[in-house]
């Protein structure tokens, strides 16, 4: 499957609110989405073949990067899809002379941690009652360049 990394565009809009609210019930809206897009801090990526495979969102400021959001869409998950595409989204980070990437997630959040770990990120927080149910959040850290 040849897949394709792009930046993204107006159309994509229903998509990420569709999964942000799908797979993180954050009730967010349309219009945050469309802001942004206009907010020059941040970036989204969509990832793609013939059709939609995911999403990720990135807070970008200078040489450090967050990962404010990473979605895979539910029937592409389990098939290396996220670990392609985080490896892209380095590569192009890299390119921007991005040094560090940061990250918050939930413990429970199996899945994800056990990717981020796989592609060099370390825990370095623990962030208590971070998410609006109390949850706390592991804050990850990686440095681009070594793993
Ligand atoms: C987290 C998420 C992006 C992973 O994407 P994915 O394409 O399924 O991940 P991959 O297939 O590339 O898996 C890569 C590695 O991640 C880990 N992993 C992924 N899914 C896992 C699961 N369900 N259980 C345990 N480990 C898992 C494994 O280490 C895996 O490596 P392996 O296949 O060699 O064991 C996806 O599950 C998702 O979109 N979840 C909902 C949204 C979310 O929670 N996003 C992250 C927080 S912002």
């Amino acid at each position: 499957m040849k897949l394709k990394i792009r930046k993204i565009e107006q159309s994509d809009i229903q998509f990420v609110y569709d999964c942000e609210n799908k797979y993180f019930h954050n009730f967010t809206t349309v219009e945050k989405i469309e802001n942004d897009l206009i907010d020059p801090l941040i970036t989204y990526y969509i990832l793609e073949s013939k059709e939609k495979i995911g999403y990720i969102n990135l807070w970008i400021d200078e040489e450090k990067a967050q990962i404010n959001s990473l979605v895979i869409v539910e029937e592409f998950r389990n098939k290396g899809f996220g670990f392609s595409f985080l490896k892209m989204i380095f590569n192009i980070l890299a390119e921007m002379n991005v040094s560090e990437i940061t990250l918050e997630v939930r413990p429970s959040n199996f899945a994800a941690l056990s990717l981020y770990e796989k592609v060099g990120f370390k825990q370095v927080a623990l962030r208590r009652h971070y998410y609006n149910n109390g949850e706390d959040a592991y804050l990850m850290y990686k440095r681009l360049g070594r793993d």
